[in-house]
């Protein structure tokens, strides 16, 4: 097994962490299916290397039918066929590991594959010992299913099994029945298999669906919505789910975990959690009994681009946090439309230099360094369940996945096969080979601003000041020791005045490739730009002694 970098003396490393997340169906196919496989992460670890992230999170490669993508498991300790083999695994860390990146897994707590051998025992019969391992109930009254509860794909949450006669719970698709988390061997089984890659060298999980582990066992009726909006609204939105959703059992589950965890070394849990920012705390419990390192912040994904919003997201979290707790913040991932889509090239570069300014640990979606956008899929490439099941609705998560192009040729570097999703149309100049040699490319603008971050403190573990909204600009300062940072953003997209304090200061980065770094930033802020702005010593330092001194 071989160990995980020192990064750089820092002894709480997933704070300085810079997280990528890899779809593997997507980066690169090394046999010729039209399919990402491990070897072909394995392959591109030096590139992402160089653009300057040091830790990659795969999303599940384990055996899997495939229906949900990966995310229906039938073995967690082993990898499917169409990804490779256990020993690509090992190959893959033990890169990384060569290489100075960690490397997180997915982990799937909260249901498995309908295939799954736990499964098939529990649904032979009703008296068999691992029935209660998933989560049963006899018919409603009307002899349908037992309650309200809906499915996030579409439907009731219920699916019968007709030959025991009882129905199972599933939170997403019927193939995916929930795993029953009050069973103490569940829970044993399931920190088994933390066990098992943390054997073989792995840095820490994701954890998927991490709020729905537990169900309340009495089963009442979920509360209606009475903002469901059918027409627009994913249908699970027409009840609160509340008896299905973060009960209170899962924080035992939580302070559980991150015992287990922390007692087999360092490593990192970062939780699914899509909750508003002052609902993210609950997840760090106390500091005698902490809870998640990472609790995935995912406002960005909803909250309105505009000046105004970010700042009130930033002070909502920050005053949210307990100080025993470190932020984290996602621009996009594989369930949602893509940053560039939602807010355009332009206000993509300023929503990169956010995220890695802005204090917490960054989560970059594959791709987004490039710009990527949605690319829209003809109803007959269609792959996702959740189009599949509610097709035309938007709901489609197929757009978000598609092939990284790495260069201008055929397969874009990515396959010598059919890709298994079409690439952008734009895939001929938007690539990694293109952007690379381009000094004004989102990639550039990405590596850019991964180096200032690795090299400023500031930007790392640097205390956050004076976060606030002012004509459709959004400033924030960073602080570490007497280094005081000043971050600009021009959000609203019409530029405007730069602030005086910062006028005086020496640009260290603009989003703007044309503004030379190292002199002053001067009077004005550019249209659609973002600034990084080193401040004299005479702006606002924090006294040594407040700032924790764990590195350098
Ligand atoms: C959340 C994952 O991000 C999503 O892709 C998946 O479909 C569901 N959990 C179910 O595992």
């Amino acid at each position: 097994m071989s160990s995980p970098p020192d990064h750089r003396g820092s002894d709480r490393w997933w704070q300085t962490a810079t997280i990528y997340h890899v779809y593997p169906r997507s980066l690169q196919d090394t046999v010729g299916d039209g399919v990402g496989d491990l070897p072909g992460v394995t392959q591109r670890l030096p590139d992402l290397a160089e653009l300057g992230i040091d830790t990659v999170w795969l999303s599940p490669f384990y055996r899997s039918p495939m229906l949900d993508f990966g995310y229906d498991v039938t073995d967690h300790c082993d990898v499917d066929p169409v990804f490779g083999t256990l020993a690509d695994v090992d190959e893959l860390v033990e890169t990384a590991h060569r290489l100075g990146l960690r490397v997180l897994l997915d982990y799937i707590p909260n249901h498995t594959s309908d295939q799954h051998r736990w499964f098939v025992e529990a649904r032979s019969a009703r008296d068999h010992p691992r029935r209660d391992w998933y989560v049963w109930s006899d018919p409603g009254t009307d002899g349908g299913v037992p309650n309200n509860w809906r499915s996030e794909f579409g439907g009731p949450a219920w699916t019968l099994d007709e030959a025991t006669g009882q129905y199972y719970y599933h939170a997403y698709l019927a193939e995916q029945p929930n795993l029953n988390w009050h069973h103490p061997d569940v829970r044993r089984a399931m920190l088994d298999i933390l066990r098992f890659w943390i054997d073989r060298g792995v840095d820490g999980f994701r954890l998927d669906a991490f709020r729905r582990l537990f169900v309340d066992r009495a089963f009442p009726d979920e509360p209606e919505n009475p903002d469901y909006r059918p027409e627009i609204d994913n249908e699970s939105f027409a009840v609160h789910p509340i008896h299905t959703s973060e009960q209170p059992e899962l924080f035992d589950v939580v302070a559980e975990l991150r015992r287990t965890i922390d007692a087999w070394g360092d490593h990192v849990l970062l939780g699914e959690v899509y909750v508003e920012p002052d609902a993210l705390a609950r997840y760090h419990l106390t500091p005698d009994r902490p809870g998640l390192h990472l609790a995935g912040n995912f406002n960005l994904l909803w909250t309105e681009w505009d000046a105004g919003s970010l700042a009130d997201l930033v002070n909502r979290y920050e005053d949210a946090l307990p100080d025993h707790a470190w932020p984290n913040w996602v621009l996009g991932n594989h369930d949602r439309s893509r940053i560039a889509s939602r807010i355009g090239n332009a206000q993509a570069r300023v929503a990169a230099m956010f995220l890695l300014t802005v204090r917490g640990t960054p989560t970059i979606y594959y791709g987004d360094e490039l710009g990527m956008t949605d690319v829209i899929i003809p109803p007959e490439l269609v792959q996702d369940p959740w189009e599949k099941n509610v097709p035309g609705r938007g709901f489609g998560r197929d757009p978000v996945r598609t092939p990284m192009p790495w260069d201008a040729s055929d397969g874009h570097g990515f396959t010598t096969g059919t890709p298994w999703l079409p690439f952008g149309a734009d895939a001929g100049g938007r690539n990694v080979a293109s952007q690379r040699t381009d000094p004004a490319s989102m990639w550039n603008l990405y590596r850019d601003l991964l180096r200032l971050r690795s090299d400023e403190t500031a930007l790392e573990l640097g205390t956050m000041h004076d976060v606030r909204a002012q004509d459709g600009v959004l400033h924030y300062q960073r602080r570490w020791g007497d280094r005081t940072l000043l971050i600009v953003l021009d959000v609203g997209g019409s530029g405007g005045p730069l602030p005086p304090e910062g006028r005086r200061g020496t640009v260290l980065l603009s989003t703007n490739a044309a503004r030379r770094p190292g002199r002053p930033a001067g009077a004005r802020l550019g249209v659609a730009e973002g600034l990084v702005i080193a401040l004299g010593p005479d702006h606002g330092s924090t006294p040594a002694s407040d700032v924790p001194m764990t590195r350098r």
